[in-house]
């Protein structure tokens, strides 16, 4: 069975063609980065990602069915991002999806961002077993879930304020160092003290087991020994504020998912989503889950950000489980907030 992905949700336009059933494998995943564009407002805006999703995303297609080898009459299923993310750049690729679905004959499933986020650590790692604690961490999202099996799924904390991913790029834009952050940061540490400053875990005053990072952000751009106007990317002493600031977050992480371990005791814990690229977060969890019990599945890097093979990938694992779902319903609509509220909630 052949599935054609579609992402559109932030920044990056990508179309994906799978392979799934007696072959699983993906054929092709053509991204277009829309970095250049926003880099010098030092963050995604909606309307300028709205305008060039709606210009790439019809040739995009084109060249993965081309790369693929094959024609839209191959494609078996449509998959594409319903939500979280911006609005207009969510509804282009819904209006696309929707058309070419129309117009073929193809059905066409819907899948959530996040929950996508997750399943990319399926695509190389179909032995992964439930029940799954997962630490998603992205540019818009800083979330631990719990799942009993793919389709009951709780969140067990969230981020009160920033996401992680969020705060390096913020943090990065205050020292001028380029966009977005979290890449650039993984760089410069490299060298770094990580000793010399001193951050502390976030404490919630309600008890709260939520994350918070915009202490961080403060916290780093407030250290009375750095001057931000004379700093460059070589001062040894901002490499050594990088090295603390990136140590500490990572170990906060680590921290998180360790309890969200202990209160739930699962089989698997998968780490996914763009700040999961991370050298120091990579390197952290997996000497900590070395000789643990627990199974620590790290998304392949291509996987880690935004794609459109894990948006196909889950689509068909709707699709499979869920054939009475009326896939030629065309009232489909985007969403741009996160379908969970609070933590504790529960969602499919
Ligand atoms: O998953 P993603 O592509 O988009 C969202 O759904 O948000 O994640 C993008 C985020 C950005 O904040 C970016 O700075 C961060 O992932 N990121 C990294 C690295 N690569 C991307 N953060 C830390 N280290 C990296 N190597
Ligand atoms: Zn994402």
């Amino acid at each position: 069975m052949y599935i054609l992905g579609i992402e559109s949700s932030c920044d990056e336009t990508a179309v994906a063609i799978i392979e799934r059933g007696e072959h699983s494998r993906v054929i092709t995943e053509q991204i277009k980065s829309q970095i250049p564009l926003h880099a010098k407002y030092g963050g995604v805006v909606p309307e300028i990602a709205s305008r060039n999703h709606y210009e790439v995303i019809d040739q995009l297609t084109t060249s993965a069915l081309k790369q693929a080898g094959l024609t839209i009459h191959h494609i078996d299923l449509i998959s594409l991002t319903q939500g979280p993310g911006l609005l207009g750049p969510l509804i282009i690729g819904l209006s696309f999806a929707k058309a070419i679905a129309y117009a073929n004959k193809i059905p066409l499933v819907a899948v959530d961002h996040i929950l996508s986020h997750i399943e990319a650590a399926f695509i190389d790692n179909p032995e992964i077993e439930y029940p799954l604690v997962s630490l998603v961490v992205s540019g818009g999202h800083t979330t631990l879930f719990y799942q009993e099996d793919k389709w009951n799924t709780q969140v067990l904390a969230k981020t009160r304020d920033d996401a992680v991913g969020e705060v390096l790029d913020k943090v990065a834009k205050f020292f001028n160092l380029g966009y977005p952050g979290g890449p650039i940061l993984d760089k410069l540490y490299k060298g770094g003290s990580p000793d010399r400053f001193k951050f502390r875990f976030p404490k919630m005053s309600d008890g709260s087991d939520d994350f918070s990072f915009s202490g961080y952000k403060t916290a780093a751009i407030r250290q009375q020994e750095i001057d931000a106007a004379s700093i460059t990317p070589d001062s040894p002493i901002l490499k050594d504020l990088i090295a603390s600031f990136l140590n500490s977050i990572m170990d906060y992480l680590l921290f998180k998912a360790q309890w969200a371990i202990e209160k739930t005791k699962p089989r698997s814990l998968i780490v996914s989503g763009g700040v999961s690229r991370n050298t120091l977060l990579r390197e952290k969890f997996t000497g900590a889950f070395r000789d643990s019990s627990v199974r620590l599945y790290l998304s392949s890097p291509q996987f880690c950000t935004d794609n459109a093979s894990m948006v196909a990938w889950l689509g068909y694992e709707k699709y499979i489980k869920y054939p009475n779902i009326n896939y030629f319903d065309l009232r489909l609509n985007a969403y741009s907030r996160a379908l969970f509220k609070n933590s504790g909630s529960k969602f499919r």
